[in-house]
């Protein structure tokens, strides 16, 4: 609901558990007065404190009131050069080279329906309401509309932000953030979610100090580094106490989420497009919008944050048909035989693996061009007839014949230099003329800007995918931008250059879905490279990380898990000592950390004994029988894989509460274990369960006062999972 209250000059927001609200003040700037717990009507303004503080500027017609300062006031959308020294939301250079905008309310307009923002990923459904707030520099004509979208019963609230230029002469957009935030209170901790290749999204938490602190990506991805979702939240905020925000960018392109704790106590966040390689020129009359943002808030910890978050992703991000529809589970080959197969290799391996229950036979990297090593091919969507004589029409059927569907591994941004594409269009990648361009994973990357560059690559994907039935895509993308450089624009244009790209990124895929809309799309980026909301608007589940390790994963998926659904989360079993980092775990504890995600296997089952193969059958039943609790359910974190030794657990809940699926992977072991138990959460405490079908029922109260003895285990790494279902 949103209400405008014409005394007060209020504009409120109210979701089912928050409320938000801004007023327009005398002198026309609109303030930010409050973002929290629900409150009922009324003008909360009185939170806002005015007071003279030596070197915070007063605006020219506040007159000699010296308590009156943009410096120290909370704004909705901060300023630039006008006397806010806090960190800025948009930054326009001026004809006359001047970097002021003085943005002061001059309308607003509550509308029914959601707004859309054309060629960039939101959030969707229908009803709802937009607030839009009209700000504008009276000097230079620039205009902002802020732009407010309401899910109440998922608690979110989104943001994006339209600046125009109502000017006269074209001005430049150096910085345009879709979301500002300000707290009045510094007590506050920043959480991130941080890494690198194979090690992605760990959590981070840190008070905030005094200036600025915050993540992003200059790579032209979102990033393994760091990921554009982050939680300020109370200094003693846990999973189920104190006030928390999330904020989350639905971008997968340079981002930037900085918070500044200021001289005064209060504290500000932002977050959108990172500048450093942004720069685009808006001539009269054009208009820049930046990519959505969504707000949660949490007054009782983070499991509340988190399910806010996952059900809205559920349901009002990811798209029809797979919205709500099972994931089937997949067998990849990429770990099992990387770039060395040929037809009767994968046609054996989805031979064993039908046999196990798999139901979607995926061929990753290596099957077109010259493509025996990633040194080459990239470019050239063919296929190879050396590995594959009758092509994808002879093995699509053999595969097809075993009961299975199909999948298909492409990266179409990218270009190998010894490749057909390369030698034609060498022009296509990015690259500065006169410079040798920087290799990553020995390729470079197309200009995805250049339309002719996507039709180019679309002709090509599409004469592969209507060569045979393929129901599935792993979408892949395997270096950062460097070379910010695009042959197809002037100069002055350059800094365009990578939010075109990630468009045109948005447009392909927007036109995929489209053109085939029972495909199933998995977003991949060198593992978790891009896992982001504005990936997962194209793509239902995105491949979590290359390191397949069950033990680093829980870490991996803890972290994912605060702001992004199971479901999503791309997971395989593969072969134990792990590839990546020579660990050894039992095959129980694979399939039970798998299947906490998009589950799927990536190894030579073929080599697999007759024990691990009943196993297996095993884990793909259990995971079928229990799909919607994990991709449905309410999310659990039960403890932190980031204590040392411990036990890693995690449950899901049902939505009626009456069932629930509890795993639980424990650390190295040691001699002597301490008793333990185990407390549940989300139970109902008044229904009964029984435990994996056992004659005892057990309180819902007790299970989550009491918990559940947690027995001792034998050897490292052993895996545990409870499946709860309430009594009568
Ligand atoms: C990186 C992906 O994350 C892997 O799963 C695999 O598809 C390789 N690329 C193939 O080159």
């Amino acid at each position: 609901m949103i209400t405008h209250d014409e005394r007060s000059h209020t504009l409120t927001l109210h979701t089912r558990h928050t409320t938000y609200q801004m007023k327009v003040d005398e002198y026309r700037v609109l303030l930010h007065c409050y973002y929290g717990p629900r409150v009922g009507e009324g003008d909360l303004s009185y939170l806002i404190q005015y007071a003279d503080r030596g070197f915070s500027p007063n605006p020219n017609e506040a007159g000699n009131r010296r308590d009156y300062s943009l410096d120290t006031l909370p704004q909705e959308y901060s300023t630039c050069g006008v006397g806010d020294f806090r960190v800025l939301s948009a930054e326009v250079e001026l004809p006359d080279g001047s970097r002021l905008l003085d943005l002061r309310y001059a309308g607003h307009e509550v509308r029914p329906g959601k707004y859309v923002l054309p060629g960039l990923p939101a959030f969707h459904g229908e009803g709802g309401e937009t607030l839009s707030v009209r700000l504008r520099d009276a000097a230079s004509g620039v205009e902002v509309e802020l732009l407010y979208g309401i899910f109440e019963d998922f608690d979110l609230i989104t943001r994006a932000a339209r600046i125009t230029n109502c000017g006269e002469t074209a001005v430049g957009l150096c910085r345009a953030m879709s979301l500002c935030l300000d707290v009045g209170r510094a007590d506050l901790d920043l959480m991130t979610f941080d890494g690198g290749h194979t090690r992605e999204r760990n959590l981070s938490r840190a008070p905030l100090r005094p200036g600025v602190q915050g993540v992003g990506s200059a790579r032209g991805m979102s990033s393994h580094q760091h990921n554009p979702f982050v939680i300020l939240c109370e200094q003693g905020a846990g999973e189920d106490h104190g006030l928390c925000y999330g904020a989350a960018l639905l971008y997968s392109g340079d981002f930037l989420a900085e918070a500044e704790r200021s001289q005064f106590e209060d504290a500000r966040l932002v977050m959108g497009i990172h500048p450093q390689n942004f720069r685009w020129p808006l001539a009269p009359g054009e208009s820049f919008t930046t990519p959505e943002a969504a707000l949660v808030c949490s007054p009782d910890g983070f499991a509340r944050l988190t399910h806010c978050l996952h059900r809205a992703v559920r349901e009002r991000l990811i798209r029809d048909p797979y919205r709500g529809r099972r994931r089937p589970v997949l067998v990849n080959n990429w770990e099992a035989t990387y770039f060395d197969f040929n037809e009767e290799k994968l046609a054996a391996l989805a031979e064993v693996s039908a046999g196990l229950g798999a139901e979607l036979f995926v061929m990753d990297d290596g099957w077109f061009g010259q493509r025996n090593d990633d040194l080459r091919g990239l470019g050239d969507w063919t296929v190879n007839r050396e590995k594959l004589p009758g092509g994808l029409e002879a093995l699509v059927p053999r595969i097809q014949k075993l009961g299975m569907q199909f999948g298909i591994w492409v990266e179409p941004e990218m270009v190998n230099e010894d490749s057909q594409l390369y030698r034609q269009h060498p022009d296509w990648a990015l690259a500065v003329p006169g410079r040798p361009p920087v290799h990553g994973r020995s390729q470079l990357v197309l200009d995805f800007g250049r339309q002719e560059v996507r039709e180019h690559i679309y002709a090509a994907l599409r004469k592969v995918l209507d060569s045979a039935e393929i129901s599935y895509v792993k979408w892949d993308m395997n270096r950062a931008l460097t070379d910010l450089w695009s042959a197809a624009l002037p100069p002055q244009r350059q800094g365009e250059v990578c939010h075109r790209y990630m468009l045109g990124i948005y447009e392909l895929l927007d036109r995929l879905r489209a053109d085939y809309p029972a495909l199933l799309i998995e977003g991949c980026a060198g593992g978790g490279g891009r896992f982001d909301l504005g990936m997962l608007y194209y793509t239902p589940q995105i491949w979590c990380s290359d390191n397949t390790d069950a033990i680093d994963r829980l870490r991996i998926q803890y972290g994912t898990s605060f702001c992004y659904p199971s479901g999503c989360m791309g997971s395989h079993v593969s072969v134990s000592p792990n590839e990546q980092n020579g660990r050894i775990t039992p095959l129980e504890t694979r399939g039970v950390v798998a299947m906490s995600g998009a589950f799927g296997y990536e190894m030579d089952l073929g080599k697999c004994s007759e024990e691990e193969k009943a196993l297996i059958r095993e884990q793909i039943a259990v995971f079928k029988r229990h799909w919607r609790l994990i991709q449905e359910g309410d999310y659990y974190r039960l403890t932190d894989p980031f204590q040392e030794g411990g036990c890693t657990a995690w449950q899901y809940v049902s939505p009626d509460r009456r069932e629930a699926l509890v795993s639980l992977v424990t650390g190295s072991t040691r001699a002597a274990q301490p008793f333990r138990t185990l407390r549940l959460k989300g139970l109902d405490p008044a229904l009964r369960y029984r435990v994996n079908g056992g004659e005892a029922l057990y309180g819902g109260d007790q299970l989550l006062y009491g918990g559940y003895p947690i027995p001792p285990f034998w050897g490292d790494y052993q895996s545990m999972q409870l499946y709860l279902e309430a009594a009568g």
